[in-house]
């Protein structure tokens, strides 16, 4: 989806630029650069991936990722489902790229909101879809309300999706995957102010950039130790210095997750 980052702040954008022009000039020769992403990262397959899946329009043109969790559940972005309705949006399964014509075309019969969700920006930013037809990829395990823990500082999370691979540049034909480290919440509340809401939300990547989620990545999965813990939301830019990555925070809504994966 687009239009949903905040609009820029000027002022802070050419702040860290200079701070990253700077670190340019300081750095060591031969010092090792942040390894590159979705924004960096490289290239992968939905057969390493199963559970990924395009949220497309009619038409199958993608727009949103979304997780396979169960044979006829997909857990996407509320953002991702504004406007839309059972006839606007297929699920495709199988499919690494984006002019592919292969794998599992879903309608979808039913898409739960989160009720509460506003915008990104103010959390509760978690979708449910449920299939017209089964998919017959192996679907993710997602975390359990409990596992707060599994967001320590500095763990590496894998993020997945066909967005852009810049912060205004186009989309990936090809499915790409990239690691990031999870961001403290004081440090991200740093980043974002009040928009950074904790309870619901959960950062992740370098300090120093170049590694995010970027546009049409949004609904696709965080995982940390390869289960399903976040779900790509928003950012300042994409792989800004200074501004990670937001991705729903997942163990807040696991409970109203399950009961929609069980209805
Ligand atoms: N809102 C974007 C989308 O709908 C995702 C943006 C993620 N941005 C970021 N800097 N990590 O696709």
């Amino acid at each position: 989806m687009f239009g949903l980052n905040r609009a820029k702040k000027t002022a802070a954008v050419v702040a860290a630029t200079a701070a990253a022009a700077a670190t340019a000039l300081l750095a060591a020769p031969g010092a090792v650069a942040a390894p590159q992403p979705i924004v960096g990262g490289s290239t992968t397959t939905t057969t390493a991936y199963p559970f990924m899946m395009q949220i497309t329009d009619a038409s199958q043109n993608q727009f949103c990722g979304g997780t396979l969790v169960s044979a006829t559940k997909v857990v996407t972005a509320a953002h991702c489902m504004v406007g839309e309705t059972t006839s606007s949006v297929r699920v495709v399964g199988g499919r690494t790229y984006l002019n592919g014509t292969n794998g599992t075309v879903s309608k979808v019969s039913k898409i739960w909101i989160n009720p509460d969700y506003t915008d990104a920006t103010n959390g509760d930013d978690v979708a449910v879809l449920t299939l017209s037809t089964s998919m017959s990829y192996t679907p993710a395990s997602y975390v359990s309300s409990s596992q707060t823990s599994i967001y320590a500082t500095g763990a590496t999370a894998r993020i997945i999706g066909w967005g852009t691979t810049s912060e205004n540049g186009s989309s990936s034909n090809q499915l790409r995957t990239a690691t990031v480290p999870i961001v403290s919440n004081t440090s991200c509340a740093s980043s974002y102010g009040s928009d950074f809401v904790a309870s619901d939300m959960v950062c992740a990547g370098y300090t120093s950039g170049g590694v995010d989620t970027c546009q049409g990545d949004s609904g696709g999965p965080l995982l940390i130790g390869g289960v399903l813990a976040g779900i790509t939301s928003w950012g300042e830019g994409c792989a800004e210095a200074g501004y990670p990555g937001v991705y729903t925070r997942l163990t807040t809504f696991s409970s109203l997750v399950t009961a929609q994966v069980n209805s």
